[in-house]
């Protein structure tokens, strides 16, 4: 059978959709269209590897593997024809959190940032929950059909000073798949007035006709644009909390990573290099630096077991690793210049002597 003809429990208890509905709404038979969850099973291959996670009994800190980022990057490339390194991808739990972060990492607190309502609401949230101030864009209907109303943008441009707009393409509710011409249209007026994009194209996988332009991928505009995807609306698998930003130029890039903080996914040892010689002092427990590296070199390795097989492995499996060589505290005391302080060490056993106390322990 089809999974998508497959009956599936829709009323979980603790279905946001559904239980929200009732909540929320507060209607008898209503249908639930205000959260985008499909009533259908997640695909098979995602389940069968939580299934193999979760049997193998380990929710530990886990490293993202670079195949994931390949796997993003190629889905771009076949899908868009938009070629993307796996270094311009930074991962984050979900898209909201990405918008909210452009707003913190691209304006300042009193800043205006351009929206284009009718919007999905957490656009407007990002800019007012977070100390910026709404400067709205407004689709215009023409013939009936949402449009993005150029002079009315221009205007606001001029006369607010925004340097962030965020973009929803393909536009929620509206449906619209903005055309390449449209999109042309607002990169030239971003170009011209300096504005940087944090474009949501969240939905750009589920289109019934036109095509998707991802808006990074026009002339100049790589360098001026975030891109957020996920296949949360794609594969249903919003629960997943599991979205990726593209950020081809290097200060967006780092300036989003920063907003974005710690996000939980890296193992607690294997800071690749960058986590800083306090860090692993910490971690070491306050032992020497030699130790300390010990320690975050037996951690790089096993991180990188980890990522290359399905299971961490203890340490003797590993073929080129041997027993580290035992390493000897050895305390690194000044040292005082010769004959200072023997006297005084001399003077002081004499005197507990005296007091009939013994100088050294067992
Ligand atoms: C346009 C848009 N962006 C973002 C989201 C939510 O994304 P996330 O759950 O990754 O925060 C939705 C959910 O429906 C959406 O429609």
């Amino acid at each position: 059978m089809n999974r998508f003809d497959k009956k599936v429990e829709l009323r979980l208890p603790d279905s946001l959709k559904w239980s929200g509905v009732d909540r929320l709404f507060k209607g008898e038979d209503l249908l639930p269209l205000w959260v985008a969850d499909m009533d259908f099973e997640a695909p098979a291959p995602v389940l069968e590897a939580i299934r193999r996670r979760v049997d193998a009994g380990l929710l530990t800190y886990t490293e993202l593997p670079s195949s994931l980022f390949e796997a993003v990057a190629g889905w771009l490339d076949r899908r868009f024809h938009w070629k993307v390194d796996t270094s311009d991808l930074l991962f984050a739990p979900g898209v909201v959190t990405l918008l909210k972060a452009a707003v913190r990492a691209f304006t300042q607190p009193g800043d205006r940032v351009i929206v284009q309502p009718p919007v999905y609401g957490p656009f407007g949230e990002a800019v007012t929950g977070q100390g910026r101030e709404l400067a709205l864009n407004p689709l215009k209907v023409e013939q009936g059909k949402y449009t993005m109303d150029f002079e009315d943008l221009e205007a606001k441009l001029r006369l607010t000073g925004a340097k962030l707009l965020l973009l929803c393409s393909p536009h929620n509710p509206t449906g619209r798949v903005w055309e390449k011409a449209e999109l042309n249209r607002l990169a030239a007026l971003c170009s011209a007035y300096g504005v940087t994009v944090a474009s949501d194209e969240i939905h750009s996988d589920l289109i019934l006709t036109g095509v998707h332009t991802p808006i990074a991928s026009l002339p100049g505009m790589a360098e001026r644009t975030v891109t957020f995807i996920a296949p949360s609306k794609t594969f249903n698998l919003a629960g997943l909390h599991t979205s990726f930003a593209v950020a081809t130029d290097e200060t967006l890039r780092k300036g989003l990573d920063q907003a974005l903080g710690h996000r939980g996914a890296e193992p607690v040892v294997d800071r690749g290099g960058g986590g800083g010689l306090p860090g692993r002092r910490r971690m070491a427990g306050g032992l020497p630096d030699v130790f300390a590296r010990q320690c975050v070199f037996r951690g790089r390795l096993f991180g990188r077991a980890a990522a290359g097989g399905d299971r961490l492995r203890a340490r003797s499996d590993l073929p080129a690793v041997g027993r580290p060589a035992p390493v000897r505290f050895k305390p690194n005391r000044a040292r005082r210049p010769s004959g200072q302080g023997s006297a005084r060490r001399r003077e002081r056993r004499r005197r507990l002597r005296e007091r009939g106390r013994r100088t050294r322990p067992h």
